[in-house]
């Protein structure tokens, strides 16, 4: 290998920019040339590339967002904008490309093997939702950032004896809202993959005020069939407490990675740039049961994941609700 080139794509998330710093690296000392590509797949249609030397790489560790920026390309769903994508990475004699994003970026990443293209996919979405992996790179700063705002929101909710639904990210992936219930203790949560009911959440908030708790919160992910107001006009007509819904929004994605997400991220920039030394690509790279793992590239989005129903019913515990 004498060139390859790193993207990221779709939501950025928080560890992409040290995923890149170690990428970078690791390609100088192995002699290879790391290219940058701008503004994800779209940047690569466009041919907007960089060499990544240190005035791009030094000292982004601890930033959030992507130095290389992203972005989600709709004529990269185009034959014609795949055509261009190949072209320019055979044109600019690049041997392997590593794509960082969630699903949609790495279903993206699949459709440029039949070109040739040597890939190597790095998950990289805060929302969880690639479910070959355990983890995805962002995950943990995002819930860190919901739950550290959720702590700080509950202050005056309890100060006021109020309640508070809290709508966090996720897409269709119910993880930042099952891990920031369970780390803010919350009453109730909905989640698609519980198929959780208004009258549910209702009926678990009943038991915390019947326990004493004046400010009882209810976590919710995005994209229910039901929002936060709808839930909120149910808890005040049956049970008479006031409450404020807000929607926690991109303080989520943003901000200082984690510890565990730089980590992560540093691991997946170097094992990328070692496996393809080695002749290993297209394949994921992911986490499961806390060891490194890489798995088929073309089978990646098709491995299913279940939701951690043992932990939501360990919060339900907590509260002795059923
Ligand atoms: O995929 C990450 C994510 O933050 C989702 O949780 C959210 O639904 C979506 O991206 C928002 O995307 P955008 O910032 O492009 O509107």
């Amino acid at each position: 290998m004498k060139k390859i080139a790193i993207l990221t794509s779709g939501g950025d998330s928080q560890g992409m920019n040290i995923c890149i710093n170690a990428f970078a690296n690791t390609c100088k000392s192995h002699g290879i040339i790391p290219i940058g590509i701008r503004r994800g797949y779209q940047g690569l249609i466009e041919n907007d590339m960089i060499f990544l030397d240190d005035t791009v790489i030094k000292n982004i560790q601890g930033l959030g967002g992507s130095v290389l920026k992203v972005s989600r390309s709709e004529e990269f769903r185009t034959n014609s904008g795949l055509e261009k994508a190949a072209r320019n990475l055979n044109k600019n004699g690049i041997d392997a490309l590593v794509v960082i994003g969630g699903n949609g970026s790495i279903a993206g990443s699949i459709n440029l093997l039949k070109y040739g293209i040597k890939v190597i996919a790095i998950p990289g979405t805060i929302d969880n939702d690639l479910y070959y992996t355990d983890r995805s790179l962002g995950f943990d700063t995002a819930v860190n950032n919901a739950v550290k705002a959720i702590d700080d929101m509950m202050q005056t909710m309890d100060a006021n004896n109020r309640g508070m639904i809290v709508t966090v990210m996720g897409r269709n992936c119910g993880d930042i809202a099952l891990y920031s219930a369970v780390g803010s203790m919350a009453s109730a949560m909905g989640a698609r993959e519980l198929g959780t009911t208004i009258e549910e959440i209702v009926s678990d908030v009943k038991v915390c005020l019947d326990a004493g708790d004046t400010s009882p919160l209810v976590i919710l992910s995005e994209n229910l069939e039901y929002t936060a107001k709808d839930v909120e006009k149910a808890i005040r007509r049956n049970l008479k407490i006031d409450t404020r819904a807000t929607e926690l929004g991109y303080i989520q994605r943003g901000g200082s990675p984690s510890i565990f997400d730089r980590m992560y991220g540093m691991n997946m920039g170097i094992w990328a740039v070692e496996l393809l030394q080695e002749g290993v690509y297209n394949v994921a790279l992911g986490m499961k049961n806390n060891e490194m793992v890489y798995v088929p590239l073309e089978s990646c989005l098709n491995i299913p994941r279940p939701f951690e129903v043992e932990l939501y019913n360990k919060l339900k515990k907590m509260h002795n609700q059923k």
